[in-house]
């Protein structure tokens, strides 16, 4: 089948950008990305790109080529269904706050609302594509849902996750390692994925196309996302060994990386990884297991989350015990509030649970990021607090220990230390002199990147802090 078009559910981090690469290499196909969130889709229709809901380097030159040629923004989720040849289900699938599997299991609330309601607009057979990260047989969820409609419809559910990462997310698409494509082992189950490969090879080569079954698919990007942040948890654990016995993290990172059977990516230590997607999914391939009655291959993934949790709260405790024991009415300069540089997005951000651990010991955060405003960093914290249910008074307390600034010199301004919690680029090229004649003696840096030059800091005059090493 050839598809004409395709109807997205979603217009996310990964709805959106998605959705505009497929447009942009497929301009005889029409693509409409809808949400429910109408700030949310006003700002994908902004006039002004700079105004675009998501940062992402390149994403607003592929916007510019595609949007209202064959790429269209909206809140009418029944007429794009309606019109839709193939449906992509990229609405978000966060960790259950609530009830059974609470802290664990995926909250599919909103993947099922999406099959029921195109279970109830559909009037011809379509394709439903799965893009969100989903536990290991949704398929058959979404199959039941959208069979039990009555009116004779058929759909074909693929499974087809997505492997970006953000910060880098349009060249990702643009030169995926590969795509994976799971589908049923019918002769309509093939012929729908044929339908999809037929799409991705307008500009990937057949050897980055690949396609299983669909349970096989569906777990395989759990299990990307958790070997992944195994191996930073890995690396992580190792520097708390290498700051007690002064062998460098970074040099044992290098060390281990040039063998090709580790290889060098995704070794470097940091203050935590965070980000919407690594937690939530590693949590949720626990629960999965659980349930399935693996304990021990559960307890064994979990100790990735313990450890992550572990380097963030080490890194804040490091802070407080260097300045003294305490870092109470003292101001701390976040150099960075993001997950991971070049993106807005601070979702998990090791950012966050620093702070509220120096808020705790009574620290003033000052904080500077080049993409995050105001309004979400407050957002982020209360939505934390609201969850470990403190009181509105003391959630408005402790709000007014946050400080947040459009320049950095003003952040940094005064402080009695500073934490590096983003990678971003700008940050080593600041004047720290300057700097540093504006900071209150000593003047520490904590840089929870390693990406400063920590020779040049010291002769400044420093005290520097990275991570898994003694500087
Ligand atoms: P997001 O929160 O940025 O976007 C999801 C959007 O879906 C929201 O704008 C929400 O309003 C919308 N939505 C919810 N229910 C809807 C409905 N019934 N109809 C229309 N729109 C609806 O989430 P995201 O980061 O784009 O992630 C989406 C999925 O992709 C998740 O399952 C995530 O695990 C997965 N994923 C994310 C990334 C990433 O880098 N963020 C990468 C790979 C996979
Ligand atoms: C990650 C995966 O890399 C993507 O393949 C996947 O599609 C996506 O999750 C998802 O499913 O959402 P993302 O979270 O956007 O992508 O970004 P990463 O580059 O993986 O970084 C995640 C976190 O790990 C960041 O906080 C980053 O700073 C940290 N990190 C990464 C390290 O601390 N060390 C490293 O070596 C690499």
């Amino acid at each position: 089948m050839k598809i004409k078009n395709i109807c997205c559910l979603g217009a996310g981090y990964v709805g959106g950008p998605t959705m505009s690469v497929i447009a942009l290499k497929c301009p005889e196909i029409k693509v409409t990305v809808v949400d429910l969130n109408q700030v949310r889709i006003a700002a994908w229709n902004d006039e002004d790109l700079d105004n675009l809901p998501v940062y992402e380097p390149g994403l607003a030159e592929v916007i510019r080529e595609a949007r209202g040629r064959n790429l269209f923004f909206s809140t009418d989720v029944e007429s794009a269904i309606d019109a839709a040849d193939m449906i992509f289900i990229a609405v978000n699938t966060p960790t259950k706050t609530y009830g059974e599997g609470k802290g664990m299991a995926a909250d599919l609330k909103f993947v099922e609302l999406c099959a029921r309601q195109i279970a109830q607009i559909a009037k011809n057979d379509k394709i439903i594509v799965e893009k969100s990260t989903l536990p290991v047989r949704t398929a058959e969820t979404l199959q039941t849902i959208l069979d039990r409609t009555g009116n004779g419809v058929k759909f074909e559910v693929l499974s087809n996750p997505e492997f970006l990462a953000e910060g880098t997310a349009i060249n990702d698409l643009f030169n995926a390692d590969r795509v994976l494509i799971g589908g049923n082992q019918t002769e309509s189950g093939q012929r729908a994925i044929q339908s999809l490969v037929d799409i991705y090879a307008h500009w990937l080569s057949p050897k980055q196309i690949l396609t299983t079954n669909v349970w096989s698919s569906e777990l395989s990007k759990l299990t990307a996302n958790a070997f992944l942040a195994q191996r930073i948890s890995s690396i992580n654990a190792l520097s708390a060994l290498c700051e007690a016995t002064e062998a460098d993290v970074d040099e044992v990172a290098n060390a281990i990386g040039t063998d090709s059977r580790i290889g060098s990516k995704f070794l470097k230590a940091s203050v935590g990884f965070g980000g919407s997607c690594f937690q939530k999914d590693i949590l949720n391939l626990v629960y999965l297991c659980r349930y399935f009655n693996l304990p021990e291959v559960a307890n064994y993934w979990e100790q990735v989350i313990i450890l992550n949790d572990y380097q963030k709260y080490r890194f804040a405790k490091n802070i407080i015990t260097t300045l003294f024991n305490t870092v109470s009415g003292k101001k701390i300069a976040f150099l960075g509030w993001a997950f991971k540089k070049d993106t807005n997005d601070t979702r998990e951000s090791a950012a966050i649970y620093v702070a509220e651990h120096l808020i705790e010991d009574g620290a003033d955060i000052h904080i500077y990021d080049p993409k995050v405003s105001e309004s979400k960093i407050m957002a982020d914290m209360r939505y934390l607090w609201e969850l470990k249910g403190l009181t509105e008074q003391r959630i408005t307390s402790k709000l007014k220990q946050i400080f947040v600034y459009q320049s950095p010199m003003e952040a940094l301004d005064q402080a009695h230390a500073i934490a590096v919690l983003t990678e971003w680029d700008e940050f080593k090229s600041y004047d720290w002199e300057e700097i540093y004649q504006n900071m209150y003696q000593p003047a520490f840096v904590f840089d929870g990147r390693n990406i400063l030059d920590d020779e040049k800091l010291k002769e400044i005059g420093f005290e520097i802090k990275g991570i898994g090493k003694v500087n």
